[in-house]
């Protein structure tokens, strides 16, 4: 008999077989885990507590597991259960509770979407009237649509039975005011759009009413894909071995997007059958991958993409359980690693018509950036590695409850004040706490300009990789272990600041501006990272504080203007086709610009402004 693996506490269930790991199992069975490396033995974050006999841990998994091996964890990537068992997951290891931001600031929706319902009455025809069906169903649509001309051949092909079937009673489905894509037999309800934003991470979905303009529902969950990777490198690695594991990407994305919606019609009182209209944004990889296009040039240099325009398809045939009519509009994306998230957020913030030097940053494990200055846009992306979202950090994890956003070390003692998302004892840090931690620690004195640990500093000790910095005791967090901030962690976020802020500085130097007057951080991270910290790191060229402005999800606000409005729309391609690109791998200035900011700047002094600059 075959017996399952139980993963608690959900309880879901896997059926054991010796030829796979704990956590393909948890893959196959959609289990939400973490898998930061894609099984690959680098990232140590998979982490489970097997409930019965288990083989011993390997070498690898003890030296990743550090303390936690003695507590009975394992490696979910490296343990098989033939004869089943159950397993619990640390909270660390779900994903589950991570703070998902859906909110963005910018663009005023306009209402002019591409798709509209005409509920009609088309008279039967008749000896004195004998006017062949489509021309018909026009002269009545014309009373109150003059400009549509078109039916399409699938159209004249259902038209007579839908005419039969309600007596005359149909709804027309009009786009872009001219041509009819579909005539269903009665009087339909609404007509509802969706906006998607499919981030690496996270997957946003706005319910919008076409009719009114009015917002229905807003859902948002992880990214399911997650599990497979965090980094969309491990998911094009996973995509390009076979055909199977490309089109599991894609299902995982599809079914997350269909069941957001589901969800957020039940929270509106409607259904999925009366969206007739879904815009998607997302980065290149995720585009192609929703697409089932195939993405091996983004792995490799030049990182070309497949295709680059809007692309308007069918909804039905890329698997979105949406009304039978509705079609799919994705955005431009403009390269490999600048997607049509960002062609969003500029179209959401206006890049074209902010006159000032304005540094617009993404940032994620790519570090997506668009500088505009006196209408002009050029943009690129900086490969940061996942340090901004807690990865590669030895006790790294999401922003979930658990994570240490903040750190405080005050006095001469170098006493550590943490502010834990969810307020429970901290379980590991986070993208803007490892942000925080260094700035304070650079602060205090603790960490010099070269990232180096001070010695015989209170807190200060040596560790397995080089000094670290104990930021609280086993007996005040939540897993009965040491936080700490290693040599190493510090080292991984200088190589990702470094990155940023040489793709900041060389796109000011390739458009002659001298200095910055905003930055506007979009996105999660940038929403939860506190700018007088990242200015602490050198994150930013030079700029006042005041003028550096969160504004949100961003991308899903663009997505949603698209949605609306047509011309939104064709201003999104024209933001796309006008603004310019710079390469950076491969750049002959990049890796100068980059050396130069690997230092930390040295700590402003005490007593300066709040609004004094960082050089
Ligand atoms: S070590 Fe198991 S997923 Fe990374």
């Amino acid at each position: 008999m075959i017996k399952d693996v139980v993963f608690l506490p959900m309880g879901m269930r896997a059926p054991a077989d010796p030829e796979r790991t704990l956590l393909e199992l948890a893959q196959a069975a959609g289990v939400p885990m973490v898998g930061t490396c894609g099984g690959k033995g680098q990232c140590g974050k998979c982490r489970v507590l097997p409930m019965g006999d288990t083989n011993p841990a390997t070498g690898l998994e003890v030296g990743l597991l550090g303390q936690a091996a003695g507590q009975g964890l394992r490696l979910a990537c490296h343990l098989r259960m033939a004869n089943g068992g159950r397993v619990w997951l640390p909270v660390e290891s779900r994903l589950e509770g991570q703070k998902i931001l859906t909110a963005g600031q910018g663009g005023v929706l306009d209402l002019d979407p591409v798709v509209r319902l005409h509920r009609l009455m088309v008279a039967p025809a008749a000896l004195d009237d004998p006017v062949a069906a489509g021309p018909r169903l026009l002269r009545a649509l014309n009373k109150r649509a003059p400009a549509v001309d078109r039916l399409g051949l699938g159209v004249l092909r259902d038209l007579p039975k839908s005419l039969a079937q309600s007596h005359g009673n149909v709804t027309v489905i009009v786009r872009k005011g001219r041509k009819v894509t579909g005539v269903v037999p009665g009087h339909q309800g609404r007509c509802l759009g969706l906006a998607v934003d499919l981030g690496t991470t996270t997957v946003v979905v706005y319910l919008l009413d076409l009719h009114t303009g009015q917002s229905l529902a807003v859902r948002a969950a992880m990214n399911p894909q997650v599990t497979i990777g965090d980094d969309v490198v491990t998911r094009l690695t996973y995509c390009n071995q076979s055909h199977k594991q490309a089109s599991t990407l894609s299902s995982l994305a599809t079914e997350c997007v269909n069941h957001l919606a589901r969800e957020a019609c039940a929270e509106a009182g409607v259904l999925p059958s009366e969206i007739y209209e879904c815009v998607m944004v997302g980065n290149t990889a995720m585009h192609h991958l929703f697409l089932g296009l195939d993405p091996q040039g983004l792995a490799v240099a030049p990182y070309s993409p497949v295709e680059s325009s809007g692309l308007k398809v069918r909804a039905r045939d890329v698997g979105l359980a949406l009304a039978p009519e509705a079609r799919l509009y994705w955005l431009p994306v403009k390269a490999g690693f600048v997607g049509a998230d960002t062609v969003a957020l500029t179209l959401a913030l206006d890049a074209a018509a902010l006159e000032q030097p304005t540094l617009i940053l993404d940032l994620g494990t790519n570090g997506e950036m668009v500088l505009a200055s006196g209408g002009r846009l050029m943009c690129c992306s900086a490969a940061a590695g996942p340090a901004f979202e807690g990865g590669h950090i030895g006790q790294g994890m999401r922003g979930a409850p658990g994570a240490v956003e903040r750190v405080a070390i005050n006095g001469r003692g170098l006493k550590t004040v943490l502010k834990v998302i969810g307020g429970i004892p901290p379980l590991g840090m986070c993208g803007s706490g490892l942000v925080s931690a260094v700035a304070a620690l650079l602060s205090a004195g603790v960490l010099t300009s070269a990232g180096a640990f001070k010695e015989n500093l209170p807190g200060v000790r040596p560790g397995s990789k080089g000094l670290e910095f104990v930021l609280a005791e086993a007996e005040s967090t939540g897993k009965g272990q040491d936080l700490v901030l290693t040599s190493a962690d510090v080292a991984e976020l200088q190589l990702a600041k470094a990155a940023i802020r040489a793709g900041a500085e060389l796109l000011m130097a390739t458009m002659g501006v001298p200095r910055l007057e905003r930055v506007l951080l979009a996105g999660a991270f940038g929403n939860y990272m506190e700018p007088a910290e990242a200015l602490a790191i050198g994150l930013f060229p030079t700029i006042a504080l005041s003028n550096i402005v969160g504004v949100g999800n961003a991308a899903g606000t663009g997505a949603l203007m698209a949605l609306a409005s047509e011309k939104a729309r064709c201003r999104a391609e024209s933001l796309a086709s006008s603004m310019e690109y710079l390469e950076l791998s491969g750049h002959p200035l990049f890796r100068d610009y980059f050396l130069d900011h690997l230092p930390f700047p040295l700590p402003i002094a005490e007593g300066s402004s709040k609004d004094a600059v960082c050089a």
